[in-house]
């Protein structure tokens, strides 16, 4: 199976994923502010991620490129909303059209239709310093995600079995990239113990990339009629993990995908800590549903929703957010308790 191949029977099998059973996010519960003391008009959303300064705390995060006619097509969509609404966009991974030059143009229309946003480069954990800096400069990307999909490559046949220098190879990147560097899961959420390492090695920004949304161990198996199950259910949530990175390494800026659905979902994970929150599944969805109108009104429906959360909480701003009082229940209660976590 090339890879080509591979992208376009990811895309197919994640739009046909069924819906988690229990949300996570469900756990927390804002306590309600009868006197919040602001306007709708004065909620401000603009956020950052150290020196990278965003309008928008919701970016569209790492998906496709690679696969030919449909992906430059679905990634042409993304980069005008990504433009439209001033949000950064982080493209799929570019290890195909490293290996093969033919693919660039799947991802260079990110660049060509969104001149002057912010564009995320991304490659695996399985790349050299000189592939890193190949991937940055066909896009004149303003950072660069590397990603971190052990379960994935377990699950696939064809997939990776080596993974004893992933965090050296890491490392090289980091010391020698002239952009900020994100490490991203891709749904099964990111440990302390990770942060911890990550953080030693110079790493500033982490996308916890947690379970509840978009589930690769299940695409996988779609992919192959259910031959490797014992991963469907494997990860860290998306609001767990953010509170294992946050709590953990408070110095490191956090993002919050996984599963994100409402602007409710994300002023939770922003409450919780995460600096912005990344969308994936949810714009496929939509795209593939709705077109590009379906895919507006949902970016539109996020920040509304974000905003009316923030008014109804007395949140002028992110950081006003992150000092809204809430209440754990549930597994995530549970899990934050045993991992030690206040
Ligand atoms: C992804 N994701 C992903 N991540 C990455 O770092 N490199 C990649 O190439 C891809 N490819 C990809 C393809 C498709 C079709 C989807 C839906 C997703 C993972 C993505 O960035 C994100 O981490 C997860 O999808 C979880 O977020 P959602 O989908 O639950 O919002």
């Amino acid at each position: 199976m090339d890879r080509t191949s591979r992208k376009i029977e990811h895309i197919e099998h994640s739009l046909k994923l069924p819906n988690v059973s229990t949300r996570p996010f469900d756990d927390i519960k804002f306590v309600h502010q009868s006197l919040p003391n602001v306007d709708v008009n004065s909620v401000e959303i603009k956020t950052s991620i150290g020196e990278l300064h965003f309008s928008s705390p919701i970016f569209i995060n790492a998906m496709t490129g690679g696969g030919g006619e449909r992906t430059t097509h679905i990634n042409r969509s993304l980069a005008k909303i990504a433009r439209k609404y001033n949000m950064p966009i982080a493209v799929g991974s570019q290890m195909a059209a490293i290996k093969d030059k033919k693919q660039r143009a799947t991802f260079e229309v990110v660049r060509q239709e969104n001149p002057d946003g912010i564009v995320i480069s991304n490659i695996g954990s399985e790349a050299t310093v000189k592939e890193a800096i190949e991937a940055i400069e066909m896009l004149n990307a303003d950072a660069l995600q590397i990603h971190l999909n052990v379960i994935q490559e377990l699950v696939m046949p064809e997939g990776d079995r080596s993974f004893s220098s992933s965090l050296m190879r890491i490392r090289d990147i980091v010391e020698h990239m002239p952009v900020p560097i994100i490490v991203k899961e891709v749904g099964f959420g990111m440990s302390m113990e990770a942060a911890a390492s990550l953080a030693k090695i110079g790493v500033r920004a982490i996308d916890v990339g947690g379970y509840g949304g978009t589930n690769f161990a299940v695409i996988e198996n779609l992919r192959r009629d259910g031959t490797i199950d014992l991963f469907n259910d494997w990860g860290i949530s998306t609001v767990a993990s953010i509170c294992e990175v946050k709590a953990s390494q408070p110095f490191i800026s956090v993002i919050g995908t996984g599963g994100i659905k409402t602007g409710l979902d994300i002023a939770k994970a922003l409450s919780l800590g995460a600096s912005a929150v990344g969308v994936a599944g949810l714009f496929l969805k939509e795209l593939h549903q709705n077109g590009m109108n379906g895919l507006e009104a949902t970016v539109e429906r996020l920040h509304n929703e974000l905003i009316m959360v923030m008014t109804a909480l007395g949140a002028k701003n992110i950081n006003g957010l992150s000092k809204a009082p809430l209440v754990i229940g549930g597994e995530t209660f549970h899990w934050l308790e045993q991992r030690g976590i206040k």
